[in-house]
Formats: structure tokens, C-alpha cells, sequence
């Protein structure tokens, strides 16, 4: 039977610790859903299309499928049919809003597990919103996105 993930988040945009924790992800499942959320109280910079089309092309070659998803995480998980939610832990600071969150999509469906992977070191200071600060002023963003995405971050900041 195929163990399959979904990996939620904002993805606006993906960073390499994002292709990091999707990687890692795929040590365990067979397959990951990576799907975009749409927040209704969050302001993005790149449109759903433009992140899935970033999504797809830095994860080509992976057993990645992008997706969108609207409403309950947990009820597309359901629709999926997926075995488990992975999401990342940066820091402590993340982990308040993680272990709420995860709570609660227990309470709403105890059969989907949330699993979190741990980011590499590395990248425990990335964020996509420090990297569109960052981004907008010029900076070089080598080593923190992969140069598909650092490419559409200089479109859009016109740089
Ligand atoms: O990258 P982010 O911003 O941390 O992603 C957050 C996202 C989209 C994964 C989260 O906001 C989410 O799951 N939204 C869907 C609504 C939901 O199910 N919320 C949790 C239970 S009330």
C-alpha cells in the first residue's frame, strides 16, 4: 500500500529548507502531496498558479504531486486519502502554533497523524517571509531558494 503524505503550507514561495523537509519526507512516504493553502487572512506575494508552477518545477523528478487546497486541511487529507500531515519545526518559536494546530486536526480526525521533520541546521533561520524581506531590498538569496525561485523573487522586486 502506498504511505502517502500531504505537506500543507503557504509556499510563498518555497525555500530550500521547504525542498529540504519534502526530501526528507520522502524517506518515509512513498509519495508527497505538497499542496498550497489558501489563508483568506493572509496577504501573498505570488498568486496559487505561481507557487504550484515553482512547487512543480523544484521538485521535478521527485514522487511530489502539487496540489491547492481551500477549507480544513484535515478534511483534504481525508479526501486524499492520505496516511499522515508533515510539516517542519524551525525552532521552539514554531512550536506553540505547530502543536495547536496538529491538536486540533487530531480532534477533528484521530486517523490522520501529523508528523513533523525537524529542519537541518542549516536552514532552521529561513523563512519565505525573511527571504521576500530580504528579496525586496536586493540581497543575494544563494543558497536559501533555488534559482527557479530566485529568479521569479528578482521579477517581482524588479531587481
Ligand atoms: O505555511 P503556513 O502559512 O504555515 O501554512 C499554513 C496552512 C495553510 C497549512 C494552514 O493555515 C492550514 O492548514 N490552513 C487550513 C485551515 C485549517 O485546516 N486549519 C487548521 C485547523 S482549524
Amino acid at each position: 500500500m502506498t504511505k502517502l503524505a500531504i505537506y500543507p503550507g503557504s509556499f510563498d514561495p518555497i525555500t530550500n529548507g521547504h525542498l529540504d523537509v519534502i526530501k526528507r519526507a520522502l524517506k518515509i512516504f512513498d509519495k508527497v502531496v505538497v499542496a498550497v493553502g489558501e489563508n483568506p487572512n493572509k496577504k501573498y506575494l505570488f498568486t496559487v498558479k505561481e507557487r504550484k508552477d515553482m512547487l512543480g518545477n523544484v521538485t521535478k523528478g521527485l514522487n511530489v504531486e502539487v496540489d491547492h487546497f481551500s477549507g480544513l486541511l484535515i478534511d483534504y487529507a481525508k479526501k486524499k486519502k492520505a496516511n499522515a500531515i508533515v510539516r517542519g519545526l524551525r525552532a521552539v518559536s514554531d512550536f506553540d502554533y505547530e502543536f495547536q494546530t496538529a491538536l486540533m486536526n487530531r480532534k477533528l480526525d484521530s486517523r490522520i497523524e501529523t508528523i513533523f521533520i525537524m529542519t537541518r541546521g542549516m536552514y532552521s533561520y529561513l523563512s519565505a517571509s525573511i527571504v521576500k524581506e530580504a528579496a525586496s531590498l536586493g540581497a543575494n538569496l544563494n543558497g536559501m531558494v533555488p534559482d527557479y525561485v530566485e529568479e521569479k523573487l528578482k521579477k517581482k522586486f524588479k531587481h
